[in-house]
């Protein structure tokens, strides 16, 4: 491993090592203190960010190392000066890059020139560190992954993608069920089909609710994405039959919810169910942290 851009990119064995490892953290911290000793981090965020920014932030800190946050929300990479020549004066300071970026160009353009490793904190394409986090969060659950149901509503996304990637490598089945018009990227569908077939998996794709057999979790995400201008009253109408309320969960059996946060309640899930008893939210975003933690020994340990 040498950047984390996409799970599409990891073996079975790494994710399944990445997940084993995130355990041994989360369990014995103190094993792990001094991981990061003398290694700095450089953070970059084109976009706001709550859980990614300070979970990266205090799981190196927690690693022994140092991170340092670069706001970039007034400027995007590349305005001032090339991508390129940001991650070759950062590699020359630092001992990875995390960036979260508008584009994946950017990201791709970031690992390309760096000297040093370059984790995706969320690009248009992608959410590689939510998706380490959900799984971890479900390995928590099911003994055995690949045997869990899990099923996406709403709009196919960055997450979504990571999702399908996820899933189809640890051979889990994935159904996305997605207005028309908002499926995931065709060319993602795609490699993750192609995944799910070597590795025993299966992944299906419908805009029809009643298409979904039972299911052990219901994940959704917002319906409008950081830089997607859409209006809500534009898609309201569109998305609501696939709001994840009680009625969905007792429909498909599931006992679980998730969300990557930020959720925005009684529109793509109900308060109901973001703060009921199956929701895996907090579990979710205190994952991001061991899952990440995860990502930074085994680049840089
Ligand atoms: N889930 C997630 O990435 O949250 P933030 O956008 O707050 O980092
Ligand atoms: N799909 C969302 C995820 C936020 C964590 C977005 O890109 O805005």
């Amino acid at each position: 491993m040498e950047h984390l851009l996409s799970i599409k990119d990891l073996s079975q064995t790494e994710l399944l090592d990445l997940l084993a490892l995130a355990k041994k953290i989360k369990a014995n911290p103190a094993d792990y203190n001094q991981a990061l000793a003398g290694k700095s981090v450089v953070m970059l965020f084109e976009k706001p960010s709550l859980r990614t920014r300070v979970s990266f932030d205090i799981g190196i800190n927690k690693l022994g190392g140092h991170s340092v946050y670069l706001d970039q929300q007034n400027g995007a990479l590349g305005k001032r000066e090339p991508v390129s020549d940001f991650a070759t004066n950062i590699s020359c300071w630092a001992d990875a890059i995390v960036a979260r970026t508008f584009s994946h160009t950017t990201i791709a353009g970031l690992a390309k020139h760096a000297s040093v490793p370059v984790i995706n904190a969320l690009c248009n394409l992608y959410h590689p560190c939510q998706g380490l986090a959900d799984f971890l969060t479900l390995s928590e659950k099911f003994d055995d992954i690949s045997n869990v149901k899990l099923a996406y509503l709403g709009d196919g996304n960055n997450v979504t993608h990571s999702l399908m990637y996820g899933a189809a490598i640890l051979g889990a089945t994935m159904t996305v069920v997605c207005p028309p018009g908002h499926f995931p990227d065709g060319q993602v569908v795609c490699e993750a089909q192609a995944l799910a077939a070597k590795h025993g998996g299966k992944l299906i794709l419908t805009s029809d609710i009643n298409e979904m057999g039972p299911q052990d979790a219901v994940y959704t995400d917002t319906w409008i994405s950081m830089g997607d201008n859409t209006s809500m009253e534009e898609i309201e109408a569109k998305f609501k039959p696939y709001q994840v309320n009680t009625a969905l969960m007792t429909q498909v059996g599931a006992n679980y919810f998730m969300h990557c946060l930020p959720a925005y309640r009684e529109v793509e899930a109900t308060a109901e169910i973001v703060d009921g008893e199956g929701s895996l939210i907090l579990q979710q975003a205190e994952n991001r942290m061991h899952a990440q933690n995860a990502v930074l020994v085994t680049l840089l340990g």
